[in-house]
C-alpha cells in the first residue's frame, strides 16, 4: 500500500530539505522596508560580473524579474543554465525543483542558489519517491510494468527525474510534453505502450486528450493514497494513460463558471490557459499552452483585441503592463499568485548576492551524485527530443 508521507509544514516553520516547501528561514535579512534595496542588488551584480547568472522564471514578482540576465518558463531556463558553463555562481529565482534541474545541467564546479529555501512547489510535493516506487511495484503485480513508460513533468523533485530515468522514461515541460509522449509511446512496440505521467493529472490528460488524440476513457488517475491507486487490473489493462494524482494549485482554481461570464461581459474574448488547468476549462478556452506561448501568443495578438489569460497573475500583470494596445484580463475573481515563487523577493535576492560577494554561498541546492546521474539520462533525453511540438 502506498505511503503516506506528505510534509506539509507551515511555510518557514521548520526544516525539511527533501521536501519542496516547508523549509526555515535565515534570520538576516535586510528589511523589506530598506530603501536602499534596489541600489544593494544592483552594486551585488556589478560586482559579482561575469561570475554570476541570474535566471528569473515568468512568474517572479517585478521586483526580482528585473535583476534576472534571463527569463523563460521552466524548459528555456534548464536550457540556459546549462548553456552558461563560464558563470560561477547561478542564482536561480524561480522554485526548489527547478533549482534542482540547474544543478543536475551545470557542473559540479557551479554553485546553483535558491534565495529563499521556502521557494517550493505544492505540485512536486505531491508525488514522493516512495509512493511512485510503490505504484511501480503495483503495476509489475497487474502485469503491465513492462509495458509502461514513466514521463515526468519538470514540475517534480530531482528523485522522481532519477526514478524515470533509470526506467527509460524521460521529462518534459509544458512547452513539449506531446514531444515527450510521442517519444515515450515510440519506445514500446506496436503502439501497445502506456505512460505513467507524474505528477500533473491536467498537464497530463490535457495533452494526450486534445494532442495525442487519446481517448478521456483511456486515462486513468492514479490516487497514491488509495490501495493499488484505486484501479482495479482490469482499468491498468486498458488504460494508456496512468495519471498521478497531483495538481497546480494557482491552475486548479480557473473554472468553467468565470470563463461564460467574461465570454458574456466581452463578446469577442479570446481565452487563454496554461495546461496546467483542468481539462474542463482548457476544452472551453479558445487556446493553451505553456508560459512562453502565452507570452508569444501575446506579443502577435492585433491591437484591440481582449484577452483573458488563466496563469500565475505576475506573468499576467505584467503582460497587461506591457501590452497597453490590448484588453488583458486575469481569468479568476480573486488574486491568484503563486505564494511559493512569490517567497523569491528582493530582500531574499539582496541577502543571496551580498552574501556570494562576501564569499559564502548560501542556499546552495546541491543533488547527490547518484541521483544526480539518473536525472540527468531523463533530463537529457527531453533536451535531445526534437524541437517541434504539435502546436508549432
Ligand atoms: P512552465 O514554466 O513550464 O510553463 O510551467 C509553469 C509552472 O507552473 C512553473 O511552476
Ligand atoms: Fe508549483 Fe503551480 Fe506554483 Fe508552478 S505555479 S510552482 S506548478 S504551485
Amino acid at each position: 500500500m502506498a505511503t503516506i508521507d506528505l510534509p506539509l509544514l507551515p511555510l518557514g516553520k521548520g526544516r525539511d530539505l527533501d521536501a519542496e516547501r516547508g523549509v526555515e528561514c535565515p534570520g538576516d535579512l535586510p528589511a523589506a522596508s530598506d530603501p536602499d534595496l534596489v541600489e544593494r542588488a544592483r552594486a551585488a551584480k556589478a560586482t559579482l560580473g561575469d561570475r554570476l547568472f541570474v535566471l528569473g522564471h515568468h512568474y517572479q514578482r517585478d521586483e526580482v524579474i528585473q535583476f534576472a540576465d534571463v527569463t523563460g518558463d521552466s524548459f528555456k531556463l534548464a536550457r540556459d543554465a546549462a548553456g552558461r558553463p563560464d558563470a560561477e555562481f547561478i542564482v536561480f529565482c524561480g522554485v526548489h525543483f527547478m533549482a534542482e534541474s540547474a544543478d543536475i545541467l551545470t557542473s559540479p564546479t557551479q554553485r546553483v542558489v535558491l534565495p529563499d529555501l521556502a521557494a517550493g512547489c505544492s505540485m512536486a510535493d505531491m508525488a514522493r519517491l516512495r509512493q511512485v516506487e510503490d505504484a511501480w511495484d503495483a503495476m509489475a503485480d497487474a502485469g503491465i510494468q513492462d509495458s509502461v513508460v514513466p514521463v515526468t513533468y519538470m514540475n517534480s523533485s530531482a528523485d522522481i527525474k532519477a526514478f524515470c530515468g533509470r526506467n527509460g522514461g524521460v521529462v518534459c515541460t509544458s512547452s513539449n510534453a506531446d514531444v515527450a509522449l510521442d517519444w515515450a509511446f515510440a519506445q514500446k512496440l506496436a503502439g501497445a505502450g502506456k505512460i505513467l505521467f507524474l505528477p500533473d493529472q491536467h498537464l497530463g490528460r490535457n495533452t494526450a486528450v486534445l494532442q495525442m488524440g487519446i481517448a478521456l476513457d483511456e486515462c486513468v488517475v492514479w490516487d497514491p493514497r488509495q490501495p493499488g491507486g484505486g484501479l482495479t487490473a482490469d482499468e491498468l489493462q486498458k488504460a494508456r494513460m496512468i495519471l498521478w494524482k497531483g495538481h497546480c494549485s494557482v491552475h486548479g482554481r480557473f473554472s468553467e463558471d468565470v470563463v461564460d461570464e467574461l465570454r458574456a461581459k466581452h463578446p469577442g474574448i479570446n481565452i487563454l490557459v496554461h495546461p496546467e488547468c483542468t481539462h474542463e476549462v482548457v476544452l472551453k478556452a479558445d487556446l493553451v499552452g505553456s508560459t512562453e506561448f502565452i507570452i508569444k501568443t501575446i506579443e502577435a495578438a492585433e491591437p484591440g483585441t481582449v484577452w483573458a489569460i488563466g496563469t500565475e497573475l505576475n506573468l499576467v500583470k505584467r503582460l497587461a503592463d506591457a501590452h497597453p494596445d490590448k484588453t488583458i484580463v486575469f481569468l479568476d475573481r480573486n488574486v491568484c499568485y503563486c505564494s511559493t515563487m512569490n517567497r523569491i523577493d528582493l530582500p531574499h535576492l539582496v541577502w543571496a548576492l551580498e552574501n556570494l560577494v562576501a564569499g559564502q554561498v548560501v542556499n546552495q541546492i546541491t543533488v547527490d551524485s547518484e541521483t544526480e546521474a539518473d536525472a540527468l539520462v531523463a533530463l537529457q533525453r527531453m533536451l535531445d527530443l526534437p524541437g517541434k511540438s504539435h502546436r508549432d
